[in-house]
């Protein structure tokens, strides 16, 4: 029996879809790669696709996780994990992300690992995106922005954020994730979503919120895609290098 025909088929059209884009990106691994695992629902497709595949051939791959939850999946299909320091850099990172734009640029931390995904996309050679194509955008910003910000004073950074919000001419709700039981990152820090509906200048809207002090991360991710796989009805769209 084949790798692929081990691995598990949803029963949902959708979790279908998200599954094939998973797939696809794993031809483009090869043995002997440094991999970044994403953290969310697709990314989890591909972990367990890598998983069997690497039962079937596939040899030398080590992997850093992007996540508690995608180390402990990946620890318990006997994926080799390393640390980013000892690595330095990857040649593949897959993920998944809440939404993206025709120049694959990205809202992510849906998941609230958006710190994490942004250390390992940034030391890697490429960032596979693999999403169902209901994430792929005209303009981003319908699905609400992710800030992870630091515990201390965090009600005092979400003004200070609704504020860089206004000065780029955004306005919407700044909410703490979780409410009164917060959500926690695996960092130790709150999220807070920002409901901006639309998304007019991503990277002026970064600076502006890399400028607030108390602000770990935003979930834009402006450089890093260089390729993404999107399954639809109709089959694989791939975009960029892959
Ligand atoms: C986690 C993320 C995820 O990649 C994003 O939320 C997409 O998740 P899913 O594949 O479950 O739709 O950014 O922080």
């Amino acid at each position: 029996m084949s790798w692929q025909d081990r691995i598990l088929q949803p029963d949902t059209a959708v979790e279908q879809m998200k599954q094939k884009a998973a797939l696809r990106a794993l031809e483009t691994i090869e043995s002997g790669m440094k991999l970044g695992l994403g953290t969310g629902s697709t990314a989890r497709y591909f972990v367990d696709g890598l998983g069997a595949k690497l039962t079937d051939g596939l040899s030398g791959i080590v992997c850093v996780p992007t996540s508690e939850a995608t180390r402990e999946q990946a620890e318990n299909l006997n994926i080799k994990l390393a640390p980013l320091d000892e690595l330095q850099r990857l040649d593949i990172t897959v993920d998944g992300a809440d939404e993206l734009d025709d120049a694959l640029r990205l809202i992510k931390g849906g998941g609230g690992a958006l710190l994490r995904e942004k250390i390992v996309a940034a030391a890697s050679d490429k960032m596979i995106v693999i999403a169902d194509d209901t994430k792929k955008v005209a303009v981003l910003g319908a699905f609400d922005l992710p800030v992870e910000v630091n515990m201390f004073a965090h009600g005092a950074t979400a003004r200070a954020i609704a504020g860089a919000l206004k000065a780029t001419g955004h306005s919407g709700a700044v909410k703490l994730r979780g409410g009164d039981t917060p959500f926690i990152t695996d960092g130790g820090h709150y999220i807070y979503d920002c409901a901006l509906k639309a998304i007019n200048d991503p990277e002026a809207l970064a600076q502006a919120l890399l400028s607030v002090p108390g602000v770990v991360e935003h979930g834009l991710f402006l450089g890093y895609a260089t390729a993404a796989i999107l399954a639809g009805t109709d089959g694989l769209e791939e975009v960029g290098n892959l």
